[in-house]
């Protein structure tokens, strides 16, 4: 099965972004480990990055029917995007939210996600191994 793993604003620069917070890895780098362990598990991984909510939106919409499972670090729309967790209210396989810092230790407008309202689990603070958490869950959630 195919897992959508969809990652939010700024992400694109992973890697030289924050480093003392998001580490060293790129997003490339982190699409290769991920797709090496979807392998593993029999999956394929669809990795995407976007810096805008609507695509976002479209991409988890197209995702209906369609993907076995979807790992989101939706990044700062976490905290702001309805539309976001609407989409995903929407989407009936397995939902697995990733943040690479831990939110719950830093300022307290990054405490609140709207996704988790609907994530069937969430990551956070792992760094980026999270996603490979996250991989690992849905196949767990897969069967
Ligand atoms: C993040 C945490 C968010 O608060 C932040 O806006 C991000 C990345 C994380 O992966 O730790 O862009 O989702």
């Amino acid at each position: 099965r195919n897992i959508l793993i969809l990652n939010g604003p700024n992400l694109n620069l992973l890697g030289t972004r924050e480093p003392e917070i998001y580490g060293a890895a790129t997003l490339a780098d982190v699409e290769a480990t991920c797709a090496a362990l979807a392998a593993e598990l029999g999956l394929t991984a669809d990795f995407r990055q976007s810096n805008h909510e609507g695509q976002l939106v479209t991409w988890i919409q197209e995702a209906r029917g369609a993907a076995g499972g979807i790992v989101i670090n939706p990044a700062a729309y976490s905290h702001t995007s309805v539309a976001i967790l609407d989409a995903l209210n929407m989407y009936d396989g397995p939902v697995i939210e990733v943040h690479i810092s831990n939110i719950h230790r830093r300022e307290a407008f990054r405490h609140h996600s709207f996704v988790s309202a609907r994530a069937d689990g969430m990551i956070a603070g792992c760094g980026t191994h999270g996603y490979l958490l996250a991989l690992r869950q849905i196949a767990h959630m897969l069967g």
